[in-house]
């Protein structure tokens, strides 16, 4: 079977009628290329000496893995050059990274997360790079990009996406146009269309939370997650299964292929913070990728894509996956803070 590239269904989507923009293609094409790369480095292991910390800690105030720096590195060198991009942020960085002098600019900024699920590294479980498209303001025409640039709700988003370093290599995009799934041919080296229009049923019997949270959680969240614990014979009246891959990369390409609602909420560990979860590199390009595979994802009460960011790492609660039961959680948090 002949299966479409990457390069096919981009240059398609650049004649369609809404004619994908050539600096897009050429963005997409670029990201693709540093993620090969990168899941080159995954593969390699001990092998590769890829393994293991750094003395460093990020941003976020994590230690930092050699393969996050690993990676990060790698997108930041590819995306320089292209002229596509205005600026790049990154969860491993604390500020924004701009376009260097010697390369031409474009109107677009790149944000990343270059290695999602970084606990999974060192015990050879799926990681992956998830990233997110915008475009430049206007007003930033003519002179350098600040971060309040970049502080855009993620409705506005042009592309958004992820690369999973699983048993296969998949890239899984959307430009707007539903959410397509390429796999890696290594041989080849090519990505290959094999998942086209990837949706996520509206039920499901699956959910995705760390358990060993509980007792922190908000009653809303108990409430629900109590009502799928109690099977058949409780008011949901199914038995529910539950997985925790501790890698939302891994997570929600779970629920994009198969259904099922992942949740990282805010709870009482660490009251002042929203949830766990960044907004700008995590929750944003998920729950465009979320919706446009027909699923839904709010932080509880809101629609993730309506909310206005104020800090490029800020944290967020995130509920997301099959309609329906993201719409129960929702309903719980209405229902819990309209007695309260
Ligand atoms: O980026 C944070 C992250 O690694 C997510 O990919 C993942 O869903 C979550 O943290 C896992 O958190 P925990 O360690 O609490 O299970």
């Amino acid at each position: 079977m002949k299966r479409k590239t990457l390069t096919q269904y981009l240059v398609e989507q650049q004649r369609a009628e809404h004619a994908l923009g050539s600096e897009v293609r050429l963005l997409i094409e670029i990201v693709s290329r540093a993620c090969k790369t990168i899941s080159h480095a995954v593969s390699k292991g001990a092998l590769g000496g890829v393994l293991g910390s750094l003395e460093s800690e990020n941003v976020q105030g994590e230690v930092q893995k050699k393969l996050d720096v690993i990676s990060n590195e790698v997108l930041l060198e590819a995306n320089e050059w292209g002229g596509h991009l205005a600026a790049m942020a990154s969860e491993e960085m604390e500020t924004i990274h701009l376009i260097p002098n010697r390369y031409p600019k474009g109107e677009f900024l790149l944000l990343f997360d270059p290695l999602d699920g970084s606990s999974n590294i060192d015990i050879n479980v799926s990681i992956g790079t998830i990233f997110s498209v915008l475009r430049a303001p206007a007003s930033a025409s003519g002179r350098e990009i600040t971060e309040e640039d970049f502080l855009q709700p993620g409705s506005t988003q042009v592309v958004a996406g992820y690369a999973i370093y699983g048993p296969q290599t998949m890239l899984v995009l959307t430009i707007g146009q539903g959410v397509m799934g390429f796999t890696l041919d290594r041989e080849m080296g090519s990505w290959l269309l094999t998942h086209e229009n990837m949706t996520i049923p509206a039920d499901t019997k699956e959910f995705a939370i760390n358990m060993s949270n509980m007792r922190h959680w908000a009653p809303p969240v108990r409430r629900y997650i109590d009502e799928c614990l109690a099977g058949k014979t409780g008011v949901r009246g199914k038995d529910f299964n539950t997985r925790w891959i501790a890698a939302m990369v891994a997570d929600v390409h779970r629920l994009i292929t198969r259904g099922g609602i992942f949740m990282y909420p805010w709870d009482a560990r660490e009251p002042g913070k929203p949830g766990k979860l960044r907004l700008m590199y995590e929750a944003n390009p998920m729950s465009m990728l979320v919706e446009q595979a027909g699923g839904a994802s709010t932080d509880g009460t809101q629609r993730i894509l309506d909310i206005q960011p104020t800090s490029l790492h800020q944290r967020v609660g995130v509920v997301l996956g099959s309609k329906n039961e993201v719409e129960l959680v929702t309903r719980y948090h209405h229902e819990a803070s309209k007695s309260a």
